[in-house]
């Protein structure tokens, strides 16, 4: 069945971003290691560890689709139009940008909530693909909405400081994650957490 998963690179003390949402160097082990991996839907190859690039395989050649938040989109300049994973990217937001709009557009924008964007991307992914979700705004209000299936962190041994949290706007009650499974890797440790729902 279709997951529906969020993935990010997340500094120790707990942000996806620095306050101008530059990552810094939150990034840096996508180029440091020696084997390469092209990120799906994208000109882009990292270079990572060979248990990263297995990891890779596994994750990103699963995306259907994405659940991405218009923050994210606006500040990666929308990828240039080859945003990553391949799939439809169901851009949740208040105003539509007019130039994305336009027949085989990979940009969908929603304007009417999470659950409906991520409802139209199972549609598209079918049931053997997972949604990727793309946004620190938009993973906490499908955490809320019991929408997320399970939680990725790639933890990075560094303190920001200030800047985006990941963990900001929680629900009051407590949320419940199993852990699934945790790869040490060099500059990175993997983690990844089911999301528990009663
Ligand atoms: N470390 C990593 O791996 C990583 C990966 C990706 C991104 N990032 C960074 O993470 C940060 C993400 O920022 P973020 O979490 O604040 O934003 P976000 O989740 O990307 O986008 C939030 C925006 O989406 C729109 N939105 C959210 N919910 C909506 C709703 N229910 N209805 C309509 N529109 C809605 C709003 O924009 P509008 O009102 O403008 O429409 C809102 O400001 C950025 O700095 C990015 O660079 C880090």
């Amino acid at each position: 069945m279709s997951k529906v998963i969020y993935s990010a690179s997340v500094s120790l003390d707990g942000f996806v971003a620095l306050p101008n949402d530059e990552v810094g160097p939150l990034f840096d082990w996508y180029a440091s290691g020696d084997t390469e991996y092209p990120l799906p839907g994208t000109n882009m190859v990292f270079k990572v560890s060979r248990v990263c690039a297995a990891l890779f395989d596994e994750n990103w050649t699963k995306i259907g689709a994405s659940v991405t938040g218009r923050h994210t989109f606006d500040v990666a300049h929308a990828w240039g139009g080859n945003p990553p994973g391949g799939g439809n990217h169901f851009v949740v937001t208040h105003h539509v940008p007019p130039e994305w709009v336009y027949e085989g557009s990979p940009f969908t924008f929603v304007t009417d909530g999470i659950a409906n964007a991520v409802g139209q991307a199972k549609n598209t992914a079918g049931t053997d693909k997972h949604i990727d979700v793309v946004g620190a705004n938009i993973m906490q209000q499908c955490l809320k909405a019991g929408l997320l299936d399970e939680i990725h962190i790639d933890l990075i041994p560094l303190l920001l400081g200030e800047g985006i949290r990941l963990f900001d706007n929680l629900a009051s009650e407590p949320a419940k994650l199993e852990t699934i499974r945790v790869i040490e890797d060099t500059g990175v440790t993997h983690l990844q957490f089911r999301v528990v729902k009663e």
